[in-house]
């Protein structure tokens, strides 16, 4: 009997649209092969969704994402909203769905391909053989802390608040993930925080530690984040996961993204305790080359490879997506944002034709 799964995608704007429709194609593919059948059901998110309806996250949206078994997310925001007042902003309809779906913990690998290894900024000594999973927390930290916002002071003068806060209990259920996460990898997991300078940081180390006593088999360092920042580009081998705080997670991520020479290519998965997961890349939605079929399509693509994986426990059909996109790189096709000498460019509908081939022959 096939296998019926309802996925929630969100093309969003800028290039969204564009490596959606190729990932959507990946997908119906290799769900024929594997006996798998995808309903589709398109909702506003971002930018879109201000067009349409005022507001970044309609209700609806939520609605049908938290209905769906998983939710396949492109690229959010746009130049002409960054203006907006804050709660009408792409962004924050993006942290809206993260927060309305409890998805707290953020799986964002940083992979490097020996196919795209001169694409990194950094020598090839040094970042042959990267392989980082960055394990982010999302719904907490500095980033939802109360209280927050823009208050006038006695004197009239205005002052910002953000507040980092983690309570036991969130930092807990991240590292739970975080090791887990670890066992199923090398097996190795650093800590980051600031703990030399933040109470929530000391308290955050302490519960990490506190919680390796039930991960003997996972061998668990701490790093501060300054610290850390700069151990990712001097010797990026050393970190197999790493698991730490919103903010910190949120540039990080961007940082060990680099070191792969192509944010293009990076997918990531937001999961929660239970429901529907998020599944979306790394990259923005590249505004500037939006509409001329000149975007990579193969984080978004890799991204409907977690989502098999880490939303509907289909290894078999992630392996064979996460193959074919290997496969095509082999064959010496790329986009123009990992093209390099002797190589083939296409752009992104033939990237998808490409990959549509390359999983039929794999199937051969
Ligand atoms: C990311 C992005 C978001 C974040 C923005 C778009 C709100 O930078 O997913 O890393 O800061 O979390
Ligand atoms: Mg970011």
């Amino acid at each position: 009997m096939t296998q019926l799964y309802r996925i929630t995608l969100l093309p969003g704007d800028g290039i969204g649209p564009e490596i959606m429709s190729v990932a959507v194609d990946v997908l119906k593919a290799v769900g024929q092969q594997l006996e798998l059948t995808f309903e589709f059901q398109e909702a506003l998110l971002g930018g879109a969704a201000i067009e349409a309806t005022g507001e970044p996250l309609p209700a609806k949206t939520l609605e049908l994402c938290k209905s769906s078994d998983a939710v396949l997310l492109a690229a959010i925001g746009a130049p002409q909203y960054d203006t907006l007042p804050r709660h009408q902003r792409p962004e924050t309809g993006l942290l809206g769905l993260r927060s309305g779906l409890g998805l707290f913990a953020n799986l964002r690998p940083a992979k490097i391909l020996p196919q795209l290894i001169d694409a990194s900024s950094l020598k090839r000594e040094v970042v042959e053989g990267v392989d980082i999973m960055v394990v982010r927390e999302l719904t907490g930290g500095i980033y939802f802390g109360q209280p927050k916002g823009v208050f006038a002071t006695e004197s009239g003068e205005k002052r910002g608040v953000n507040t980092m806060a983690y309570t036991e209990s969130e930092i807990d259920r991240i590292g739970r993930v975080a090791f887990e996460t670890a066992r199923k990898r090398r097996k190795q997991l650093c800590s980051v925080d600031k703990a030399n300078v933040l109470e929530v940081s000391q308290l955050w180390r302490d519960r990490i530690t506190a919680l390796a006593a039930d991960y003997p088999d996972v061998e668990l360092s701490h790093l501060y984040v300054d610290n850390a920042a700069m151990q990712l580009v001097r010797n990026p081998r050393q970190f197999d996961t790493i698991v730490t705080g919103n903010l910190f997670g949120d540039i990080l991520s961007d940082e060990a993204a680099m070191l792969t020479g192509s944010i293009g290519m990076l997918p990531s998965a937001s999961l929660g305790a239970s429901g529907s997961g998020l599944f979306e890349p790394v990259h923005g939605s590249a505004p500037d080359i939006a509409g001329q079929d000149k975007a990579n399509p193969l984080a978004q693509v890799l991204s409907a490879a977690m989502l098999l994986r880490y939303g509907l426990d289909q290894p078999v059909a992630s392996d064979r997506i996460e193959q074919a996109v290997l496969t095509v790189l082999d064959a010496g096709h790329r986009t123009g944002d990992i093209l390099s000498e002797g190589m083939t460019l296409l752009g992104c509908k033939a990237m998808g034709q490409e990959l549509i081939q390359t999983l039929e022959s794999l199937q051969g």
